[in-house]
């Protein structure tokens, strides 16, 4: 999902960091627009999964149409349904530098398999990204949200809005509100999000792969301070 604000690389790292970089934190800590900007950044590919599932149920397929009631309710699709799509997409040849997940892995089983799949293509150690976040604001920000219709441009009513109400400031298509931005919907993903996805924190860091992100801070700051994490990992390597 693009980010109205991304940085153009900056820094030129064009042979990719050869690993996994993972994005972990509650709906509405702002995964997606630093995904976007780290990718953009080091030339990896954006891997959201909530996108491939609204991408398939926008195209109908049959993966869509398993994965919208629950999206609609605010609950995890199941690992298997989601582990068969992430292993095709990680096999594919933009991905053998390295890639950014957004919303992947969110159960144990999804990591476990996320560590063999990337010891299958010879990927280094997986780099995980904790956002760290004040769940008070989860709620402004995710109600606050609006994404452009054609290319996915995120911004926030509240924090960042369009010049101009409702259309994108960079292709001019339709803002829309994430139908699972409801106030209600919201408060399932976040329950689904502290009973299945925090546990992975702890796996993490047990296996000393876990840096802490401060996600309260402006977003250029948050992507200043990725950049650090990765460019030291890229000078480590
Ligand atoms: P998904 O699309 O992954 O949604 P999510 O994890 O709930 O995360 P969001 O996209 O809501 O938030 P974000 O952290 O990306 O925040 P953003 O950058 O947009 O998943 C949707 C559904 O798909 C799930 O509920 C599940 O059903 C299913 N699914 C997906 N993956 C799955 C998996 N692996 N397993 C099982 N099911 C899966 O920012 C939010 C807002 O905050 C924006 O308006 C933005 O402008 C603003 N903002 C961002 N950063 C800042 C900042 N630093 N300061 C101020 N405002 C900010």
């Amino acid at each position: 999902m693009a980010d109205v604000t991304a940085d153009r690389g900056a820094v030129g790292v064009s042979q990719g960091l050869g690993r996994a970089v993972i994005l972990l934190g509650p709906p509405g800590a702002g995964k997606g627009t630093q995904a976007q900007r780290i990718a953009q950044r080091y030339h990896l590919p954006h891997l959201s999964t909530g996108d491939m599932f609204r991408d398939n149920i926008q195209r109908d397929t049959e993966l869509g149409r398993k994965a919208k009631p629950l999206m609609e309710r605010g609950e995890l699709v199941p690992d298997e349904i989601v582990l068969g799509m992430v292993a095709n997409r990680i096999g594919q040849a933009d991905c053998a530098k390295g890639f950014v997940f957004d919303g992947f892995p969110r159960t144990l089983q999804q990591a476990d398999d996320l560590e063999r799949i990337c010891r299958q293509y010879k990927l280094g150690c997986t780099i995980v990204l904790h956002m760290v976040v004040n769940p008070a604001l989860l709620m402004r920000r995710l109600t606050g949200r609006r994404i452009c219709k054609a290319g996915g441009h995120i911004y926030n009513v509240y924090e960042r809005p369009p010049r101009r109400e409702g259309i994108c400031d960079v292709d001019g298509s339709e803002l829309i509100h994430r139908p699972d931005d409801s106030e209600g919907v919201i408060g399932e993903r976040l329950h689904a999000y502290d009973r299945q996805t925090q546990p992975l924190v702890e796996y993490y860091k047990s296996r000393e792969l876990l840096t802490p992100v401060d996600a309260m801070a402006v977003a250029d700051t948050v992507t200043e301070a990725i950049a650090r994490i990765l460019d030291g990992a890229i000078a480590h390597k």
